[in-house]
């Protein structure tokens, strides 16, 4: 099929084709999914053509402020990209981790080695790294690691004294993906009914406890009261599916305190905001690197180009003989990516970039999206290039609609769910509407995202919205 240039249409039998080719792929959003489909890209501009209603066809040029679930760091077709897959296919192969790798040991070496990039927070003398497909399966991994940490392989039972032990703590309206084990660390109703959860009660029971994220008080007293039960707490340093919520200053260092005070495994889930911060990592403030047992990394570190996420955790934590061996964990090629990859963001400086210019965004977002439109938006929340804007209750229920206008002003954003109700009092969080646009993104392309989502919700409002 010949991809016709925007402002031109595609013949009706290949909408009709495009339409058929979308509903051979399973609709994991009941129905919902955006009549649109991505004729081709590169850089931050996609080329879409809608597939339903009057200009269903049409050809239209949009700027991409997601990055595909906030993963394409490079945007897409990145020469650097390119090159780093030509190569790494020519010349890496293809050992899995059964045996070492040049490829390999260039990327830990380089993160992990005694001049790594990451070495200040996760040296190699403490920590060892192991390769995922998914940020589900990396934390699937790391669940594993912290209930493996309370279990003698030796005679295969419970450590006696940790036995107790059998609490994780969770946030609520955390995400951390959709895989059975995770299903339990998850809070919301409409993820868990009907899916069997691990048994509370016995050895190998699993009781998961949720505190409201980033309040003091309920911490304290949570730790103070139950800490002494607890294996492992899971944190995202600044909440994604729950609408980007970033925690008072001061809260993950407490939180981290307060584990290692309790002798509990602190996991942090930096999936989604790995790169994003204004730094590598997301548990880090003021005073430098806020300590974890075990971190995941995820979406940025594939660079749009390969599925992947990493597991960095301390040493001493491992999983039974055989336990975690996977067919692609941290494959040559894959190592190749991902150490070209980080090479260009640390070299070209685009990850501490997003510090001042997501604060920019964010001002702007205010006062030209936010404060211009009081009836569709209530509130701006993020860091780096991490960002959302909290619909009004009226716009979450009319989010098809904003959607499709908002295409139709050339932008592409994808919106959370929001952590709904919480406990203790705290106000409902209606879905946000994400903003958080591959590294690439200047200055410039910033504006221009602004201005297209002004456009888009100016039509909705004044078409009633
Ligand atoms: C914080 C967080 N953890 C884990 C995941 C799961 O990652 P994946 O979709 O790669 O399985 C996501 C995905 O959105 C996420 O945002």
């Amino acid at each position: 099929m010949k991809v016709p240039a925007a402002g031109e249409t595609l013949g009706a039998e290949e909408v009709a084709r495009l339409r058929a080719g979308m509903a051979l792929q399973m609709d994991h959003y009941g129905g919902g999914r955006l009549p649109f489909v991505c004729l081709q890209a590169k850089g931050l501009v996609q080329h879409m053509a809608a597939l339903e209603g009057p200009d269903a066809g049409r050809v239209v040029e949009v700027l991409d402020a997601s990055g595909g679930y906030a993963s394409a760091c490079l945007g897409a077709g990145h020469p650097r990209m390119q090159e780093a897959l030509r190569d790494g296919l020519e010349r890496t192969g293809y050992v899995t981790d059964e045996l070492g790798s040049l490829e390999r040991t260039l990327l830990l070496e380089g993160l992990f080695g005694p001049q790594g990039l990451w070495a200040d927070r996760f040296p190699g003398s403490a920590y060892h790294a192991s390769g995922r497909n998914s940020g589900s399966e990396g934390l699937e991994l790391a669940l594993r690691l912290v209930l493996e940490s309370n279990f003698d392989r030796r005679r295969m039972a419970p450590k006696p004294e940790r036995a107790e032990r059998r609490t994780i703590l969770a946030f609520e309206g955390a995400w951390h993906g959709w895989t059975q084990g995770l299903v339990s660390l998850l809070n919301r109703r409409h993820y868990r009914l009907g899916i069997p959860l691990p048994p509370v009660e016995g050895p190998a029971g699993l009781d998961v406890q949720f505190l409201p994220f980033g309040e003091f008080e309920h911490l304290e007293t949570f730790f103070a009261e139950h800490g002494r039960k607890l294996a492992g707490v899971f944190v995202e340093p600044i909440q994604g599916d729950a609408g980007i919520l970033v925690p008072p200053a001061g809260y993950l260092r407490r939180l981290a305190a307060l584990c290692r005070e309790h002798e509990v495994l602190l996991v942090a889930d930096e999936v989604l905001t790995f790169a994003k911060t204004g730094r590598f990592f997301g548990m880090t403030d003021a005073e430098g690197p806020i300590p974890t047992d075990i971190t995941v990394i995820g979406k940025s570190l594939g660079m749009g180009v390969v599925s992947t996420s990493m597991v960095i955790a301390r040493r001493e934590l491992s999983v039974r003989s055989s336990g975690a061996v996977s067919t692609s964990d941290l494959r040559p090629l894959t190592s190749a990516v991902l150490r070209s990859g980080i090479q260009y963001l640390s070299g070209e400086g685009l990850v501490e970039r997003t510090g001042p210019l997501g604060e920019q965004l964010r001002a702007q977002l205010r006062k030209d999206v936010a404060q211009a439109f009081p009836e569709v938006f209530q509130e701006v929340r993020g860091l780096g290039y991490m960002n959302g804007i909290e619909l009004t209750e009226r716009a979450a229920g009319n989010l098809g609609k904003l959607r499709a206008r908002l295409l139709d002003a050339g932008i592409f954003v994808e919106f959370m769910a929001g952590a709904g109700r919480r406990s203790r009092g705290l106000r409902y969080l209606f879905p946000a509407m994400r903003i958080a646009p591959p590294l690439i993104a200047g200055e410039a392309d910033l504006q221009e995202m602004v201005a297209r989502i002004q456009r888009g919700v100016r039509t909705f409002v004044e078409s009633g919205s």
